[in-house]
């Protein structure tokens, strides 16, 4: 009976907020940061003709020290996470797995030290069934062993995709490892892959289970370089977002994979675009970009700092679409953040809003509104302020006309603070 009670109150408590803890290890209190090098650097494994950019140690050390030394550890992106293709092909003869030898000479232990020391954290890749998506060794009948691997050789992050095993077993395999990980002693933030495999279709996710043993995990189809890719997983986000939210929150977060500025696909506008959307959805903000060469533009949209305090708020509330495209071509967005103030007993959030514009007509499009039509009903009015521009807008009532132009594929994106002296 205790056990109704718990899901009964939790299912009416988080329409309001995050009050059901997911699992709990102490990690990932806001959405993790970092680089991770599937979306720009694949599966290349040609270490002869490519040695800086093939998945090797060469590769790692140099993102490594770049996260660094180019201001990115600063902003608060911590983790370096291998993906795919790190592994030899087969384990060693006792069983453990192995880097391939030849293109991370130095082996894992060696880079996990390197990352340490530069002052960021590590990041490993895996696969829940017999092979990896890439054929490398997959876990599956080594789970406990691989974890103590892991955390033998200084891993805080595992990322854990989902290729080569029935998805029926997710239920059970996923928490297992998760039980694995936490028993090695070691905190580990456990990325799944779990949803992505049953998300497409009318399958029936269980999301509240998912965020009892994940810090984050993947919902939906992997991210591609481009504008369409982008725009078909945010729909997705979009019209699943009434199961999404409430099981989003401190240590556990869902995620619509890598950001892709930097990278070759996204316009400029495309770029900003993202990376205000994957604020207001606190998604993890992992970039897969060549560091190395990143044009000054691109790098200072990923250190934004302003957009950066919105996607890490401490509330950790996920922003939610509150007007779609469907009417006029540009949706809006919003998410609840800090400051909050007090009105008698009622919670006044500051917000951040992104008013994005999917037309495609050729000119920043005027779109105009009450503020109130973007939930800032507090009677006493609202600062406003550009997070991309530092602009101040000023000062608004509710029932103030708030117009912007927003440029084709574009967003713009501002913080809405409350103005109640009572903080
Ligand atoms: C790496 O994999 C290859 C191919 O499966 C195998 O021949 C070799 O023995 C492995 N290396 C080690 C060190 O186990
Ligand atoms: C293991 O789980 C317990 C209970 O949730 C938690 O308090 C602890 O922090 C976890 N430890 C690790 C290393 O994950
Ligand atoms: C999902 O359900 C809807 C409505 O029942 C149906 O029209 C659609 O074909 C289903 N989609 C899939 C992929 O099964």
């Amino acid at each position: 009976m205790a056990g109704y009670k718990i899901i009964f109150l939790c299912t009416l408590l988080s329409a309001v907020g995050p009050f059901c803890d997911g699992l709990n290890n102490g990690l990932a209190l806001t959405p993790p940061m970092g680089w991770l090098a599937w979306e720009r650097f694949r599966c290349n494994v040609d270490c002869k003709n490519d040695p800086h950019n093939c998945i090797g140690e060469v590769l790692f050390l140099e993102m490594a020290e770049k996260m660094a030394s180019g201001g990115f550890r600063d902003a608060g992106y911590e983790y370096i996470i291998l993906d795919d293709c790190w592994m030899n092909m087969t384990r060693d003869s006792n069983g453990f797995l192995i880097a391939d030898p030849e293109r991370f000479p130095s082996g894992i232990p060696f880079l996990s030290d390197y990352i340490h020391s530069v002052g960021l954290k590590f990041g490993i890749y895996e696969d829940i069934g017999t092979k990896t998506c890439g054929g490398y060794p997959g876990i599956e009948g080594y789970e406990k062993q691989d974890m103590q691997t892991f955390a033998d050789w200084g891993v805080d992050y595992v990322k854990l995709d989902g290729c080569y095993k029935d998805p029926n077993t997710f239920p059970q395999s996923y928490p297992q490892v998760g039980a694995y990980m936490n028993q090695t002693g070691r905190p580990m933030v456990y990325s799944c892959s779990w949803p992505a495999y049953i998300s497409g279709g009318n399958n029936t996710v269980p999301w509240q289970d998912i965020a009892d043993s994940c810090n984050l995990w993947r919902n939906y189809d992997d991210i591609q370089d481009s504008y369409a890719s982008l725009t078909e997983i945010v729909a997705w986000f979009a019209q699943e977002q009434d199961l999404l939210i409430p099981v989003a929150g401190p240590g556990n977060w869902n995620d619509p994979d890598m950001l892709l500025v930097g990278d070759f696909g996204l316009s400029y506008d495309q770029q900003k675009t993202q990376m205000a959307i994957w604020s207001i959805l606190a998604a993890p903000l992992i970039m897969s970009t060549d560091l190395r060469t990143l044009e000054p533009q691109y790098r200072r949209i990923l250190l934004n700092r302003n957009v950066i305090a919105v996607n890490q708020d401490k509330l950790g509330i996920q922003g939610r679409q509150i007007i779609t495209s469907k009417d006029k071509g540009v949706e809006v967005w919003t998410r609840p953040i800090t400051p909050t103030a007090k009105s008698g007993n009622t919670i006044v959030y500051s917000y951040a809003v992104a008013i994005w514009n999917k037309r495609d007509d050729g000119t920043p499009y005027p779109f105009s509104n009450p503020i109130s039509q973007y939930g800032l009903t507090s009677k006493s009015g609202y600062f406003l302020r550009d997070l991309y521009t530092n602009q101040d807008y000023g000062f608004f009532l509710p029932t103030d006309l708030l117009t912007v132009k927003v440029n084709p594929s574009g967003v713009i994106f501002f913080k809405a603070t409350p103005v109640i002296a009572d903080r």
